[in-house]
């Protein structure tokens, strides 16, 4: 029988808890097609699960999470999906910001913000900022993100003297995650094994988890299971540890 979350919490070393965690949502199609439904009603059922998650996170004391919201790739989906996606993240913000609030949590977007139409872009931003007092966890939300793009924007931001300055240590207070903590661990559901361009400059040295969950049945036990993975690892850094 599956443990309760809180006996496998328990289980987890409080010294070891990790600062920033990515989250790559993945199968949220798949769960909808498995129940002969739209993939709007795995998204939808995705976005249930995004609250689990969170409020395991405050309970952890976690201090950043990163979730994987919507690609620079995922404009070639179907325009009902894309524009399903797009109205599901305003709803969804609208909808726990109350909940964001109680819970003492500042939530952010990171991605480009390029030919993004601008009153989407105020709407969104206008919700976030509804969390700007708060001071707990921290909530990013990937959207239109891509590394890729992130990392050449880093650099059209610079400045000569800048770049003659630039290191591997200070090149991300060019990114859209500046001032952060490079995630500890990033978690994929849905067992693809790849980063599809999610935080590359930030996971240089980020423990992996993949499960073969599906997104939207990724539960705080789930979420633990993936912590108590990441504190077996051992941590090397390029080192010998
Ligand atoms: C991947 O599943 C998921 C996404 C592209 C979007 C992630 C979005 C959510 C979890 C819900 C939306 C929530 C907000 C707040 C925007 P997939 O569609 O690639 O699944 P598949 O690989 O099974 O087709």
């Amino acid at each position: 029988m599956a443990k309760d979350y809180k006996q496998l919490i328990k289980n987890l070393d409080p010294a070891k808890i990790p600062q920033h965690i990515g989250i790559i949502m993945d199968g949220n199609g798949r769960w909808a097609k498995k129940r002969m439904q739209p993939r709007l009603f795995g998204h939808r059922a995705g976005a249930k699960a995004i609250r689990k998650v969170v409020e395991l996170g405050v309970e952890l004391k976690l201090k950043i999470i990163t979730f994987y919201a919507f690609s620079t790739e995922n404009w070639t989906r179907p325009a009902d999906e894309v524009n399903g996606l797009l109205k599901l993240l305003i709803e969804y913000l609208t909808d726990e910001i109350p909940e964001l609030n109680a819970q003492n949590i500042f939530v952010d977007f990171i991605g480009s913000e390029a030919g993004l139409d601008e009153d989407y872009l105020a709407t969104i931003h206008s919700l976030a900022a509804q969390t700007h007092q708060n001071t707990g966890m921290k909530v990013n939300i990937a959207f239109n993100y891509g590394g890729r793009l992130e990392i050449i924007e880093a650099i059209k931001k610079l400045k000569p003297d800048e770049i003659e300055k630039l290191n591997p240590d200070n090149f991300g207070d060019y990114l859209y995650t500046a001032g952060q903590p490079d995630p500890d661990l990033i978690i994929r559901t849905s067992g693809e094994y790849r980063l599809s361009n999610f935080l590359i400059w930030q996971a240089a040295y980020s423990e992996i988890y993949i499960t073969d969950t599906l997104w939207p049945d990724f539960d705080k036990i789930a979420f633990l299971n993936a912590l108590l993975d990441f504190q077996s690892r051992k941590r090397r850094f390029g080192g010998i540890g």
